[in-house]
């Protein structure tokens, strides 16, 4: 693998005011606090008004990051930007945030990976980066599930929730801090979590039309067998052992399906960060606001070696392991 010449230099995270609690869904649907707690691990999600879009939230998150770090986000190069609730099909959420900040020259991109995305775009950047292409890239995380979530539905509609989270990836030839990356694709499962846009017939199967379907018991299966053993080939690349790894930082889907996870894999559940009690389920977003909870708590430190992995719809999946610099 070729060295990394990039490393995160700032974070910041958005998430919209309004809360939906356990107790707010008990009057939606037949369900409790209970049983949403006991399967789920959450208690709040955070939900964008009518009028507030993907490509809002992402401005805030990168505001947010200027704020706390104070770094020049004028001369990117690229924003990257992860969501699977654009604003528009096209333009991109990208080009709309391109916009919004005023940023005169930039490239500008959306990455559509489901749950995997802020993991997959982080890859790209530290690449780009890397190349020689470029020298700043933004990446956020970004989504408005509550958009495309189907109220009526208990299966999901207490998992999902709203929220960005974004990073600068810097080029730094003294202290780089990308150190390995894997990812994976099992496409003939993408009909266990998906999205209609074109048609409700697809391969001549009929969809669900207009929000968002899961069949969460395929996806629980998929991600317990397989991420245990992603994350040890992702050890191995970097020519690290799991006792080294500070943090292991999965997409927040479910904590039962985390602690399912770090029972089979190489990083114990006392080492693992989520953002999923609070958020609930923000898919792209989840990643950036574990690793801004984690630093606002005074747990997540300069030096730290952590292990990003992303998984969801696709089905497909990307992990990051890196060392964390701010
Ligand atoms: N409240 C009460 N009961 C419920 C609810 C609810 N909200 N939802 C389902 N149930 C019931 C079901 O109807 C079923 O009842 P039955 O036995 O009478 O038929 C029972 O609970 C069990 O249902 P299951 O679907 O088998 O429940 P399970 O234990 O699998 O938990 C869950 C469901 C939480 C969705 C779990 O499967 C899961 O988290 N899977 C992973 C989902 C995931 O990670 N999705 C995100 C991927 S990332 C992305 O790209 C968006």
């Amino acid at each position: 693998m070729t060295q990394s010449k990039s490393r995160i230099t700032a974070i910041g995270t958005y998430v919209p005011a309004k809360i939906l609690s356990n107790a707010d869904l008990e009057k939606l649907v037949d369900t409790s606090d209970e049983w949403i707690v006991q399967r789920t691990g959450m208690r709040e999600r955070r939900i964008a008004e009518p009028d507030q879009f993907v490509s809002d939230l992402a401005v805030e998150a990168v505001n947010d990051m200027v704020r706390r770090y104070g770094v020049e986000v004028k001369d990117a190069d690229m924003i990257l930007v992860a969501t699977s609730t654009p604003d528009y099909s096209f333009p991109s959420t990208a080009s709309r945030v391109q916009a919004k900040l005023g940023i005169q020259s930039t490239g500008a991109l959306d990455l559509n990976a489901a749950c995997a995305g802020f993991t997959y775009a982080l890859q790209l950047a530290d690449g780009l980066i890397t190349s020689g292409i470029y020298r700043k890239v933004i990446v956020v995380g970004a989504e408005t599930l509550s958009k495309i979530t189907d109220y009526t539905d208990r299966t999901t509609c207490v998992l999902f929730g709203d929220g960005a989270g974004a990073v600068l990836v810097e080029r730094d030839d003294e202290s780089p801090a990308f150190i390995a990356s894997i990812s994976g694709t099992f496409g003939e499962g993408g009909i266990h979590l998906y999205k209609t846009a074109l048609s409700e017939r697809m391969d001549g199967q009929e969809l669900k039309s207009g929000c968002l379907v899961q069949n969460g018991r395929e996806i629980y299966k998929w991600a317990v067998r397989n991420i245990p053993e992603g994350m040890r080939v992702l050890l191995e690349r970097g020519n690290m052992s799991a006792e080294e790894v500070d943090w292991f930082v999965p997409h927040s889907a479910n904590l039962r399906m985390i602690e399912a996870i770090c029972e089979r894999g190489p990083v114990p559940m006392d080492r693992t960060l989520t953002s999923v009690e609070y958020r609930g389920n923000t898919s792209a977003a989840s990643i950036p606001l574990a690793l801004q909870l984690a630093v606002d708590e005074g747990r997540l430190h300069a030096g730290h070696h952590v292990l990003l992995y992303g998984f969801g719809g696709g089905m497909t999946y990307a992990g990051s392991l890196l060392r964390w610099t701010i």
